[in-house]
C-alpha cells in the first residue's frame, strides 16, 4: 500500500497527526502580509467581484457541512456580510431561490459526494456562482466549479474526517479575511489575523503533543466512554465545533452523542442531565466566556460530569475534567478547539474496541444516493 501507516495504530491516528502539515501546505503562499488579506488565486476574482458577494452560502455533507457552519461564522464575523450553512441533500431538493449575489461555497474532501455535485449542477443550471473548497484535485466537484480553494491536506483514508475539516476551516478563515479587507476589516485586524492562521501549525502540535506526552485526553475517554449518550455543548462560533465532535464521537465509537447550543440547555436538554449524562463543553476565551462558565455551573448543579475544552483559564473545580489548547485569536478558536475534540472520539473508539477507521455502515465518500 502506497500510503502506509508509517509507524501509526490506525488511519485515523495518522490523519490527526498529521495536521500540522496539512496546516502549513494550506496556507503556504496564501497569507499576504503586505497588504493584511489572503490570495486565494484559485477563485478567479478581483476585488470589485469580491465586493459584489452580499452573501455566502456554504454547501457540504458530514463533516464538511459542518466545516461549513464554521466559515459561515468567519465570514459574517470577518466581511460583516450575511453567511450560513446548509447540507448539499436539503439544498438540492427543495428547489432552491438562487440568488445572483450569493456566493456558493461546495465543501467536499473527495470532491465526488453525489449531493453535493448534485447541488453544484442546479447551482450553475440556474446560473448561481458557485466555487469549490475541495481536497481531491481533478475530483468532479472541483471540475464542475472550476474555480475554488483546493485544501491541500494530503489523502485522507479513514472514513471520519480530521484533517480535510482541519484545512476546510482554515480555507474559510483566509476567504473570510478577503472578503472582510475588501470591505471594512482593518489593515490591523488582517494583520491579527494572518499572525493567528500562521501560527495555526504549531499550536496544533502542542495539542498533539500534550496527549502523546500525557494521554490527557486518552485518560478522559477512558473514564466516560461507556456513557450511553454524551452532550456536546457549544455557544456561538463553538455550535459548529460541538456538532462536529458530536458527530465524530457517534461515527467512530457508536457512543451516542447530541449537540445542541449553549444557550439551548434550558428549553430541554437539561432533563437528560444526571450523573450518567456527561457534557462535554466547548470554552473559548471570549466576550461570552462568563456566560459559558454559567453553562457549566447549570450542569454540575444537576449533577452531571462536565469535561470543558477551552483555551481560557478556568476557576479551579470548575469541571470534572479540562482539556487545554493554547490561546488563539478569538475568531480562529473553533479551528483549535476542535482537535481535542478528534482525539476523544478516536480514543473512545480504541476504549470500546471499535475499528476505528472503517465504522460500519459508512462510506469515506457516498458517490451514489
Ligand atoms: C461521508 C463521510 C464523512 C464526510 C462526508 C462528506 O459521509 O463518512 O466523513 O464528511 O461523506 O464527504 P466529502 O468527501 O464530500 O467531504
Amino acid at each position: 500500500e502506497d500510503y502506509a501507516l508509517g509507524g501509526h495504530p490506525d488511519f485515523l491516528a495518522k490523519e490527526i497527526a498529521e495536521q500540522p502539515d496539512a496546516l502549513r501546505r494550506a496556507l503556504a503562499g496564501r497569507l499576504d502580509t503586505r497588504f493584511a488579506t489572503a490570495r486565494l488565486g484559485g477563485l478567479g476574482m478581483d476585488p470589485r467581484e469580491l465586493r459584489g458577494v452580499r452573501r455566502v452560502l456554504f454547501l457540504g455533507c458530514g463533516s464538511a457541512y459542518y466545516a461549513g457552519e464554521i466559515g459561515a461564522g468567519l465570514v459574517e464575523q470577518l466581511a460583516r456580510i450575511p453567511a450560513a450553512a446548509e447540507p448539499a441533500g436539503e439544498f438540492r431538493h427543495r428547489n432552491p431561490v438562487v440568488d445572483p449575489d450569493c456566493l456558493y461555497v461546495a465543501v467536499s474532501q473527495s470532491g465526488e459526494t453525489a449531493d453535493t455535485l448534485a447541488a453544484v449542477q442546479e447551482l450553475r443550471r440556474k446560473g448561481g456562482r458557485v466555487i469549490g473548497a475541495v481536497n481531491v484535485i481533478g475530483s468532479a466537484i472541483s471540475r464542475e466549479c472550476g474555480a475554488g480553494v483546493f485544501l491541500h491536506s494530503g489523502p485522507e483514508v479513514s472514513v471520519a474526517s480530521t484533517k480535510a475539516v482541519t484545512t476546510m476551516s482554515v480555507s474559510f478563515a483566509m476567504l473570510a479575511v478577503l472578503l472582510g479587507r475588501v470591505r471594512d476589516l482593518s489593515v490591523a485586524d488582517g494583520r491579527r489575523l494572518l499572525d493567528g492562521l500562521a501560527a495555526l501549525p504549531r499550536h496544533v502540535e502542542a495539542v498533539l503533543a500534550e496527549d502523546a506526552a500525557h494521554g490527557t485526553v486518552a485518560a478522559v475517554a477512558q473514564r466516560w466512554a461507556h456513557a450511553s449518550s454524551m452532550f456536546f455543548v457549544g455557544r456561538t462560533r463553538c455550535s459548529p465545533v460541538a456538532r462536529e465532535g458530536a458527530q465524530k464521537l457517534k461515527e467512530v465509537s457508536y457512543c451516542h452523542a447530541e449537540a445542541y447550543p449553549a444557550s439551548e440547555l434550558k428549553h430541554g436538554p437539561l432533563a437528560l442531565v444526571t450523573p450518567d449524562m456527561p457534557s462535554v463543553v466547548v470554552v473559548p476565551d471570549d466576550e461570552l466566556l462568563a456566560k459559558n462558565v454559567g453553562t457549566i455551573e447549570q450542569i454540575r448543579a444537576r449533577g452531571g460530569p462536565v469535561i470543558a475544552v477551552t483555551d481560557a483559564e478556568l476557576p479551579a473545580g470548575l469541571a470534572d475534567a479540562v482539556l487545554r489548547v493554547p490561546r488563539t485569536e478569538p475568531e480562529l478558536a473553533p479551528i483549535l478547539l476542535g482537535i481535542p475534540l478528534q482525539l476523544l472520539a478516536r480514543h473512545a473508539a480504541v476504549a470500546l474496541g471499535r475499528d476505528v477507521d472503517r465504522p460500519r455502515n459508512l462510506a469515506k465518500s457516498v458517490t451514489v444516493e
